[in-house]
C-alpha cells in the first residue's frame, strides 16, 4: 500500500544566510523524501522561511527596509541556495501568509475555548528611548554570579550561569543602550502545565510511545519529572507591539510571539501547496488522519518540537505528528563553525567557489545516522571521501567500460548475465538499503553501498576489459564484461540516487533509461539496449579550492551583537527560560549577508580598456598577456585566463573593461597589474568565457559605475 506523508524541515529564520550547518538538516531530509519518492510513496516535502519576531524586525530597521521588504528578499536567498543543494521541496513558502495566520488564529481560538489560554501581567524590562520591551537577549549587563560584563540576560557566557534578566547588574538596552525600565504588561500563555496537557504529553513523548527518539524521550522524562510533579510551567505566547507578527484576535497591540506560528507555518505551507495541487488538506490534519507526518529537526529545537508544538496540535482538534526527527550539530573540524577560522561557510559561497554540491550531499550521507550525534566535517576527509568513493570507485565503473560498447559495439549491449555474482549482492542488498534510508541510517546505508562498489570493481578488474580488447577475438568477452559493468553501475546508481539525484540524473540520459526507481534495482537493461556516448560524470575536489573556500570566509570581526543558538542543555535545565527565547539573533553580521554597500562598490575602480596589444605566454597554458590602455602615461600588463576562448590576434584593438585598482599581484610570468572583466557560467553548463565589451561611444579610461 502506498504510504501518504508529509515531511518537514525547520523553518529558518529569515534573518540570515543559510550555512552549512543548516545544510546538515536539509540534506538529510531531502535524501529522505527523495528515497520515500523513489520507492512509489505519496510523500509531500514542506517549508518556509520564519520570518517573525524582534530580531526581524530590528534588521529590516537597521537596514532602512521594511520587515516585509527583507522578508523578500531573504526568501529569494533561501530558495536559490536549497535549489543550488538540490533541495527539492514540494513548496518553499513563508509564515508571513495567510494560511499561517488562519490555521494561527483556529488553533488560539481553539486553545481559548478549552480554557488553555490565559491573561497574566508580567513584570519585564522596557527600553524607554526605543520604547519597547526587550526579549533577553536584547538586554546587556554584569554577570550577578562572576561579574563579567557585557552579558546577555538570560545567561552569562564567561562562567555559564543562567539567570532572570531582572538579575543583571547594571542592565542596559543592546537596542539603543538605554537604562531599561521594568514595567507591567498583560501577556497570553499557553496553560502547559493544565493537567490535560501534562497527561497528554506525558503519554506522548514516552520512550514506548516512539514518536522521539530514545534520547530524545530521555530528555523529555527529565523535563516532565516524575508522575505528579508537574515541572511543565505555562509558556508565553504573546508579545507587546512593536513587533513584527500576526496581532492576536480580540487583543490590539499583542502579537503572537515568533515560535507560536513558526511550526504552524508548517501547516500554512502545506495549505498552500493543497490549493496548487488539489489536496485535501484535513486527509492529513484530521486527527484520525492515516497520513504520516515527519519534523527533522535540530536537536536545539527539540521542547518546542516535543512538547509545545504536540499540545496545541492535540489540543486544537488536530492530528500529532507521527515521529520528530533530531539531528546534532555541525562541527567543522572539531569544533563550532567559526568566522575567524574560516569555518563558517555559507551555501552561497560554497557553491560560488565551484564546489559541487553534491559532493557535500554524499559526505554528509556518510556521516549521518539516525541520532543526535553532532557531525564533524573535516575537510581533508571530505576530499579523500569523495575522490576515493565517488570518482576514484563510483564513476570509475562507467568510465572503464562505456568507451568500449560505443566504439565497439555500437553503443548496444550485450543479454545481461542475472547470475553474476556482483549482481546479484545488489539486488539482495537493496532492500536492506532500503530499510537504512528508511531508518534515516545514511552512514550505513553508504557503506553498504561502498561495499558494493568495491565488489563491482573487483569484477571489473578480474575481467580487464582494456586487456580484452587488445586481444583478437575476444570480442563476446570484452562486450560481456563491459555489459556487465554498466549493469553494475546502474545498479550502485539506483541505491546512490537519493543522495546524489543530479548525478543519477546524468547517468540516466547516458543510460539512455527513464529516471530510476527503488524496484529498478531487480531489473538490468536488456541485450542490444543502445545507450549514449559517456562524458563525464563527477571532477574530484581540488584541495586548493577547499583553501580558497576557507580564506573567503574568513573574517576578523569584532564579535558580533547576538551569539547563536543555546545549547541543549541548557534547554533542559532551564525551561521556562527556553521557552520564552526569542528568535535566536542573525548568526551572521550585517556585512555578510550578501549585499555591499554603493560605498563598497564604488572601492573598485572599473575602466575602460584598449586592448593595445595581446599575446601568448610561453608555459602557460590558460594565460593571455594583455596591454592595456586606460589614458595612463604607462600601458598596464595584465594576464588573463582567456586562452581557451580567444585567440590573441582578435582581440587587439577592442575595447573592453578592467578593475584598475586590483592590489597587483606577481605571477610565475610577471606582474600582472589588474584584471578584465568577463563572464562565464558558474556551473559549467554552458562552456565558454564572454569579455565585456562597452557600447561604442566609449574611450579608454572612463570610469565605469
Ligand atoms: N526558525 C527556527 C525553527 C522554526 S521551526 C518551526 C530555527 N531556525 S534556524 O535558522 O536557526 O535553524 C533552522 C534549522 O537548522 C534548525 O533545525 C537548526 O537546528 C538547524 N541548524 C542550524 N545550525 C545548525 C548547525 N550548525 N548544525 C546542524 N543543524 C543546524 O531554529
Ligand atoms: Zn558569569
Amino acid at each position: 500500500m502506498t504510504r501518504r506523508i508529509l515531511v518537514t524541515s525547520a523553518l529558518p529564520y529569515a534573518n540570515g544566510a543559510i550555512h552549512l550547518g543548516h545544510l546538515v538538516e536539509y540534506i538529510q531530509t531531502d535524501i529522505w523524501v527523495r528515497f520515500q519518492k523513489m520507492v512509489g510513496n505519496e510523500c509531500w516535502y514542506v517549508c518556509a522561511d520564519d520570518t517573525h519576531g524582534t530580531p526581524i524586525m530590528l534588521r529590516a530597521e537597521k537596514e532602512g527596509i521594511t520587515p516585509e521588504q527583507l522578508i523578500a528578499r531573504v526568501h529569494g536567498e533561501h530558495f536559490r541556495d536549497f535549489s543550488s543543494f538540490h533541495v527539492g521541496f514540494d513548496n518553499y513558502y513563508s509564515t508571513h501568509s495567510p494560511e499561517t495566520q488562519h490555521y494561527a488564529n483556529t488553533i488560539y481560538g481553539r486553545l481559548k475555548d478549552a480554557g488553555l489560554i490565559e491573561v497574566r501581567t508580567i513584570e519585564q524590562y522596557y527600553d524607554p528611548v526605543k520604547q519597547m520591551f526587550l526579549p533577553d537577549r536584547f538586554i546587556k549587563g554584569e554577570c550577578p554570579k562572576c561579574h563579567a560584563k557585557d552579558q546577555y540576560g538570560d545567561n552569562c557566557e564567561v562562567c555559564g550561569a543562567a539567570y532572570a534578566p531582572t538579575d543583571l547588574i547594571e542592565p542596559f538596552s543592546a537596542v539603543s543602550g538605554a537604562k531599561p525600565e521594568l514595567r507591567n504588561s498583560d501577556h497570553y500563555f499557553f496553560k502547559l502545565s493544565d493537567p490535560r496537557c501534562e497527561a497528554f504529553l506525558r503519554q506522548y513523548t514516552s520512550r514506548e510511545h516512539g514518536v522521539l527518539q530514545a534520547e530524545a524521550a530521555n530528555k523529555m522524562q527529565e523535563w516532565l519529572g516524575d508522575a505528579g510533579e508537574n515541572k511543565l510551567t505555562d509558556w508565553d505566547i504573546s508579545r507587546d507591539a512593536p513587533y513584527f507578527g500576526f496581532e492576536i484576535p480580540g487583543a490590539p497591540g499583542k502579537y503572537f510571539y515568533v515560535w507560536l506560528d513558526a511550526p504552524i507555518g508548517y501547516m500554512g505551507s502545506f495549505q498552500n501547496l493543497c490549493s496548487k495541487q488539489g489536496l485535501n488538506f484535513d486527509d492529513f490534519f484530521k486527527p484520525d488522519s492515516s497520513a504520516e507526518l515527519y519534523h527533522f529537526i535540530g536537536k536545539d529545537i527539540l521542547y518546542f518540537h516535543s512538547l509545545f508544538w504536540p499540545a496545541e496540535l492535540q489540543h486544537a482538534g488536530y492530528r500529532t505528528p507521527t515521529k520528530i526527527f533530531a539531528h546534532g550539530f555541525l562541527t567543522v573540524d572539531g569544533a563550532k563553525m567559526s568566522k575567524s577560522r574560516g569555518t563558517f561557510i555559507t551555501a552561497e559561497s560554497f557553491i560560488e567557489h565551484g564546489l559541487n554540491p553534491e559532493w557535500l550531499r554524499y559526505y554528509f550521507a556518510a556521516k549521518l545516522s539516525a541520532t543526535m550525534e553532532d557531525i564533524d566535517l573535516s575537510f581533508a576527509d571530505f576530499s579523500a571521501r569523495v575522490n576515493s568513493d565517488l570518482v576514484g570507485k563510483y564513476v570509475n565503473i562507467a568510465s572503464r567500460s562505456a568507451g568500449f560498447i560505443s566504439k565497439r559495439f555500437n553503443g548496444q549491449l550485450a543479454p545481461a548475465d542475472t547470475s553474476l555474482p556482483a549482481i546479484k549482492a545488489i539486488q539482495d542488498a537493496a532492500p536492506r538499503i532500503a530499510e537504512l534510508y528508511e531508518a534515516r541510517e545514511f552512514g550505513k546505508a553508504v557503506r553498504e553501498i561502498m561495499a558494493l562498489t568495491d565488489a563491482a570493481n573487483q569484477y571489473v578488474d578480474s575481467v580487464k576489459p582494456w586487456e580484452l580488447a587488445k586481444q583478437e577475438g575476444k570480442e563476446v568477452e570484452l562486450h560481456a564484461a563491459c555489459t556487465n559493468a554498466l549493469n553494475l553501475f546502474r545498479l550502485l546508481t539506483v541505491l546512490l540516487k537519493p543522495i546524489l539525484p543530479v548525478t543519477a540524473g546524468k547517468v540516466e540520459s547516458f543510460l539512455n533509461i527513464a529516471p530510476l526507481s527503488w524496484a529498478d534495482a531487480q531489473t538490468l537493461l536488456a541485450g542490444g539496449h543502445a545507450i549514449q556516448a559517456y562524458s563525464h560524470l563527477m571532477t574530484r575536489v581540488d584541495p586548493k579550492t577547499i583553501e580558497k573556500l576557507i580564506d573567503a570566509n574568513k573574517q576578523s570581526l569584532a564579535p558580533t551583537p547576538a551569539p547563536e543558538a543555546h545549547s541543549q542543555q541548557r534547554h533542559a535545565e532551564h525551561q521556562q527560560k527556553e521557552a520564552k527565547k526569542e528568535t535566536k539573533a542573525a548568526p551572521s553580521p550585517a556585512d555578510a549577508d550578501g549585499l555591499c554597500t554603493i560605498d563598497d562598490f564604488m572601492k573598485i575602480d572599473l575602466r575602460i580598456a584598449l586592448i593595445a596589444n595581446a599575446e601568448h605566454v610561453e608555459g602557460a597554458d590558460k594565460l593571455v598577456r594583455l596591454t592595456l590602455d586606460i589614458g595612463e602615461e604607462k600601458p598596464r600588463n595584465v594576464f588573463a585566463g582567456i586562452k581557451a576562448a580567444y585567440d590573441p590576434a582578435q582581440l587587439i584593438g577592442r575595447l573592453t573593461v578592467m578593475v584598475a585598482n586590483l592590489a597587483p599581484r606577481k605571477m610565475k610570468f610577471g606582474m600582472s597589474e589588474g584584471m578584465v572583466m568577463a563572464a562565464s557560467d558558474p556551473e559549467g553548463k554552458t562552456p565558454g568565457i564572454y569579455l565585456l565589451s562597452p557600447d561604442s561611444g566609449a574611450t579608454p579610461g572612463m570610469r565605469v559605475k
